[in-house]
């Protein structure tokens, strides 16, 4: 899973960069070569990846919680062993990334300690609370459909480290989607109340699933150099047209109502109108005010204290084995 849109800083001008070694690495950006850790790259390629990539890392640390908190009810063993696999898939796409974060300089501590602060940023939509099982069978379709379409678009990117870990984690998060695909139809073509509990959950997740692509392209700020070094790969908007492309006539095949009375697809543009997702409330969620951003953030603290005596015991026994036998 995913976090969707990134939360961009307006780029500082590369103007200060050696002009020589700018252009040798965007006309290797250009010709399509992908950029690795030893190689030169402008600082602000460097902080916007950072940023990028410990954002994604921190929402698929933190996207584990809303579902792994119904592990324990899911309904049936066949669903609570699927559930244990996607839950545990979130946390190993999370190593990944923190391991490709970690090739552009910022060490894995500093990126733990400045999510359990606050000072860094995940995905908004796990800030919102999995009320019931058939909000994790909506998280697992839809919000996993948009962290694919996000994902496949930044594995062409340039960043090498990132692109390779992001083929990976497509893969098992085509899974997902199909996991969650088989839980919806299951719940939408089951009894009345089983009905009603995946529309309810629906009308829960769409305001943050639409919010999930980030702000829209008339407020983002995403320049015309982040997209130049295909750090940015798509526009907000575009990837949000994408998911409605693909996912509208898929809910309503399954006799679901979007909770949005403007929702069409005007046939001339051949783009979907909708109401404008409240970015107030967005940026309210992601300044910390969310429903469960406090829970969140208490969960991961607490497993970092709880785990600290593996991580040292760990390397004590990793100092052990550096003393040479004699
Ligand atoms: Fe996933
Ligand atoms: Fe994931």
């Amino acid at each position: 899973m995913y976090g969707g849109g990134n939360i961009f800083e307006k780029p500082e001008n590369e103007i200060q960069e050696d002009p020589v070694k700018l252009a040798e690495f965007e006309a290797r950006i250009l010709a399509g070569e992908k950029i690795e850790p030893t190689d030169w790259m402008p600082k602000e390629y460097r902080k916007q990846l950072i940023r990028m990539i410990e954002q994604h890392a921190h929402s698929e640390i933190i996207g584990a919680l809303p579902e792994g908190t119904w592990i324990t009810r899911a309904p049936g063993f066949r669903r609570k062993l699927a559930l244990m696999a996607k839950v545990q898939d979130e946390v190993g796409h999370a190593q990944l990334l923190y391991s490709a974060a970690e090739t552009l300089g910022k060490p894995r501590e500093d990126m733990i300690n400045d999510l359990i602060s606050g000072k860094s940023k995940y995905s908004n939509v796990f800030n919102y609370p999995a009320v019931t099982w058939a909000d994790t069978a909506i998280i697992a379709w839809l919000i996993d459909a948009g962290a694919i379409i996000n994902q496949v678009a930044n594995s062409k990117g340039s960043y090498g480290p990132y692109c390779r870990a992001l083929e990976r984690i497509c893969q098992e998060e085509s899974f997902h989607l199909k996991y969650g695909h088989d839980n919806v139809v299951f719940l939408a073509t089951g009894t009345q109340k089983q009905r009603q509990m995946v529309q309810e959950a629906l009308n829960r997740w769409w305001p943050p699933i639409m919010h999930f692509f980030g702000p829209s392209d008339k407020i983002s700020v995403h320049t015309e150099t982040l997209m130049r070094w295909k750090v940015k790969m798509a526009s907000n908007d575009d990837m949000r047209q994408k998911f409605l492309d693909m996912y509208v006539p898929k809910i309503w095949d399954l006799g679901l109502t979007i909770p949005d009375p403007k929702l069409k697809k005007n046939e001339e543009t051949g783009t979907w109108e909708y109401t404008e997702p409240d970015w107030k409330e967005f940026k309210r969620v992601i300044n910390g005010d969310g429903p469960c951003n406090a829970e969140r953030l208490a969960v991961r603290k607490m497993s970092e204290e709880k785990g600290k005596w593996v991580r040292e015991a760990l390397l004590n026994r990793n100092e052990m084995y550096s003393v040479p036998l004699s």
